[in-house]
């Protein structure tokens, strides 16, 4: 079994072939030639989710796969509230092809991984992995941008908890970057050993935010949202981008965030034509749909029982 853990796990070449991929099916008429396919996509959520869970789940569905959403888990409604959520993956997984999977905390998540019957695929762990998102970033940004290659970026907000800006440093590697301006509190900034495969006198380090001549603004926010525990909102305001600041951007340039939102961008920056954001999350299901049947391909292939889904041809 091959699970897709962190976005480490996918060299260049197969992160551009689930790119290309994704282009063919986000360009393919999505009601033709889906046929059922019998095979099954555990959605096991134990933390909450909006576009990760639905876009996996209209992902399987436009591939004649069917979705087993399981979220239901953490709240108790079906399932026994006194079990251990452990042993409830253990069994159900055993019913699916396939498993997406997301946990709120990384050694439950590698855990419940030790138990899987079947390829996990990593939906946001704790603070540090969200590959799927960080393949729905650079699927967005070379369909606008049209190349990885020769970008500045921008990474703004609480980075030490943004597993999809993690992620999306983790893969930057595979790519030219001209620049890498990370935007942070200076205690939330990234480990320094997650910086060692770029060119340390491209990467910059600020405690503020300066979005002026970026070709990618990527606003991570703060994952821990509103909490009381969190940073205070006088701190996350400081890395709050208002439309005013926009200006300070090429009118090329786009600005990402993996949302929720919760205060990092203003709503009147919405408006504005480097706001892509709601586009970026559009682009969720297509790659998730790449990625489902890239895997759901790799379990099919010598079954006799089911056909594998490669359902949509160019
Ligand atoms: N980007 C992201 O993971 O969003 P959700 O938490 O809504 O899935």
């Amino acid at each position: 079994m091959r699970h897709l853990y962190s976005i480490a796990d996918l060299d260049r070449q197969e992160i551009i072939e689930i790119l290309d991929r994704s282009e063919i099916l986000k360009s393919t008429d999505r009601a033709i030639g889906i046929q059922p396919t019998g095979l099954v996509v555990g959605l096991f959520f134990f933390q909450s989710s909006t576009r990760t869970r639905a876009g996996f789940h209209a992902a399987a569905a436009r591939l004649g796969a069917a979705a087993l959403p399981l979220d239901w888990m953490r709240h108790g409604s079906g399932m026994s509230e006194a079990e251990a959520p452990v042993d409830a993956f253990r069994s159900v997984s055993a019913y699916c092809d396939l498993i997406v999977l997301r946990h709120e905390f990384e050694q439950e998540f590698l855990r419940m991984i030790g138990h899987a019957t079947a390829p996990v695929i990593n939906a946001g762990c704790g603070t540090r992995h969200h590959p799927t998102q960080a393949l729905v970033d650079l699927f967005h940004i070379r369909s606008r941008l049209g190349r990885l290659d020769g970008l500045r970026w921008g990474i703004a907000g609480d980075l030490l908890r943004a597993r999809a800006a993690r992620s999306l440093v983790d893969c930057l590697g595979w790519f030219e970057v001209a620049e890498l301006r990370l935007m942070s509190p200076p205690n939330r900034t990234l480990p320094a050993e997650e910086l060692d495969l770029l060119p340390a006198e491209r990467v910059r380090l600020l405690d503020r935010l300066d979005p002026s001549g970026l070709d990618v603004l990527y606003m991570a926010g703060y994952p821990e949202g509103l909490r009381p525990d969190c940073t205070s909102r006088e701190e996350r305001w400081r890395f709050r981008l208002t439309a005013e600041m926009v200006r300070q951007l090429p009118t090329a340039s786009l600005i990402l965030d993996p949302l929720p939102r919760i205060d990092e961008i203003e709503g009147a920056v919405d408006d504005l034509p480097q706001a892509s954001y709601f586009e970026q999350s559009r682009n969720g299901q297509f790659v998730r749909m790449a990625v489902l049947e890239r895997a759901l391909s790799r379990e099919s292939a010598g079954s006799t029982a089911v056909q594998p889904p490669n359902l949509i041809k160019e």
